[in-house]
């Protein structure tokens, strides 16, 4: 095993009860105080996207926002932001996902992206996996063809995985 995850992973703060009672938080904040661990999660998802023709990273509001630039910057691709409803001053494409109470809406810029174009999708975490499989609908309805998706954090217990379908996964590090 790479010998850089060790360190992202210890560098995850875990708070429990936040922001309810029985939740484990996992707060990437505090890798991001990390100069080194910061770096290494950002090469670590350029190492393994640089060769593979992505000219799109999708980034998901908000956390996705913080790791999908950076990565976008390194592998020369452009950055394509999936707002949380009414964002976006331009045309968008949405779509809902359930949350635990209700559903929620996911909005992109028609015109950020073209059919054919090859794109990841990237944040911080993966629980239910309802945010993940709303962006991918979103890409694949403009005949995207949406590679993989990477989060630095999978909670495996919540099966986020199995609602991706056959969407390749690519994780760093697995919580509790
Ligand atoms: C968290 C997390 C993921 C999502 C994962 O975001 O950052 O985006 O939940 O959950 P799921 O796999 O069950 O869909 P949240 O909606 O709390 O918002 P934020 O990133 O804007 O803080
Ligand atoms: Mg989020």
């Amino acid at each position: 095993e790479d010998p850089r995850l060790a360190r992202i992973a210890s560098a995850i703060r875990v708070i429990p009860d936040f922001p309810k009672p029985g939740i484990l938080f996992q707060d990437i904040t505090t890798l991001l105080l990390d100069t080194k661990a910061f770096r290494d999660t950002i090469d670590m998802f350029v190492e393994r996207y640089r060769d593979m023709n992505i000219s799109v990273v999708a980034g998901i509001e908000a956390r996705g926002f913080i790791f999908g630039p950076p990565i976008a910057l390194a592998i020369g691709a452009k950055f394509v932001p999936m707002r949380k409803p009414k964002k976006l001053p331009g045309e968008v494409i949405s779509e809902e996902y359930s949350l635990e109470y209700g559903t929620d809406r996911m909005e992109m810029h028609v015109g950020a992206v073209q059919a054919g174009e090859r794109a990841i999708v990237i944040d911080d975490l993966i629980a239910t996996g309802g945010t993940l499989s709303a962006a991918i609908r979103l890409l694949e309805r403009v005949r995207v063809d949406v590679v993989e998706c990477a989060c630095v954090i999978e909670l495996p217990e919540l099966k986020g995985r199995a609602r991706l379908e056959d969407m390749p996964l690519f994780v760093l590090v697995k919580a509790a």
